[in-house]
């Protein structure tokens, strides 16, 4: 396997001096697009809250089970905002593997999760099916246009719409509801809206306590986090039907699908990813 930061450049606009959300996480799952800024804030998050590398990879399983699960509904088209660094597992490969035909637009505002994603689709993608947009999520009349107008996606077919661990990045004042309301009145009848999201709800004393100072550290490094409560959370679906299991513990969501090597080490205690996901389907 190529190091990609062999084959990328530090792309213009890349902060190098700050940590960044994106590198972070590609750090916690094992990637290979972050420096050394990033991942100094990753060894802090790590030490503050051992379960966080577990909680990125389970957040990945599960997007790779969802992707799956579209797949068998008949999606074969998909919107991922707030894609991040493409490393292993990401959702055109997980596609391409069930269906060689499916399509898939990535958006990311982060100038490195956008570069890499680029030439990841250059190496193993085809620029037919697979696209990667330099956008932020918030500006979704922009998104679904760009989205529409790359050819990628037919506006008339339904989608696959995620949202997978990106919502909590959004601050409260953003109105993050009418976002997200925004993009499920875009999507045609039939699509999937798949969110992943953190809370401290229910969430065991001591991960909560970890969890509270991990976000105070994000706070300080210039990528707020805001989890939320599960109604909150519950209510970005709208009157989209959830999916069985419905809104759950990511390890708690279709495990027997895989993959979930992961989320098999939460199986006893599964609150203590601190995330919640599920799948709306629109009537
Ligand atoms: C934790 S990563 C999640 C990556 C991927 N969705 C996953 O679950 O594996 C969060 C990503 O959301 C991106 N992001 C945060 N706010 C965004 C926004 N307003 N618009 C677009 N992307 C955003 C970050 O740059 C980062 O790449």
């Amino acid at each position: 396997m190529k190091d990609r930061r062999e084959t990328v450049s530090v792309p213009e606009g890349v902060d190098l001096d700050h940590p960044n959300a994106a590198r972070v996480y590609d750090y916690f799952l094992g990637g290979t697009a972050n420096w050394a800024i990033d991942r100094m804030l990753g060894d802090q998050l790590s030490a503050v809250v051992p379960i966080i590398r577990t909680g990125a990879r389970v957040n990945r399983e599960f997007l790779g089970r969802a992707v799956r699960y579209c797949l068998r509904q008949g999606i074969t088209q998909f919107l991922d905002l707030g894609s991040g660094v493409p490393t292993v597992g990401n959702v055109h490969e997980v596609a391409d593997a069930v269906d060689p035909d499916s399509r898939c637009v990535y958006v990311d505002r982060e100038p490195v999760a956008v570069a890499h994603a680029r030439v990841l689709i250059e190496d193993d993608g085809d620029p037919e099916r697979h696209v990667v947009l330099h956008e932020d999520l918030r500006n979704v009349n922009e998104v679904w246009k760009r989205a529409v107008a790359t050819g990628v996606l037919d506006p008339s077919r339904p989608v696959g719409l995620l949202m997978v661990s990106v919502l909590h990045f959004l601050d409260p004042q953003e109105q993050v509801s009418e976002v997200v309301a925004q993009y499920r009145s875009f999507l045609p009848s039939g699509s999937h809206l798949i969110i992943s999201h953190a809370t401290f709800d229910a969430v065991p004393e001591q991960e909560r306590q970890q969890f509270q100072q991990a976000v105070e550290l994000y706070h300080h490094s210039g990528n707020p986090a805001f989890p939320r409560p599960r109604e909150v959370i519950a209510d970005y679906f709208g009157d989209f039907p959830l999916v069985e299991p419905g809104l759950v513990w990511l390890p708690e969501w279709h495990v027997e699908d895989g993959p979930a090597k992961t989320s098999a080490l939460l199986a006893g205690r599964p609150a203590a990813c601190c995330f919640l996901g599920g799948i709306g389907v629109k009537p």
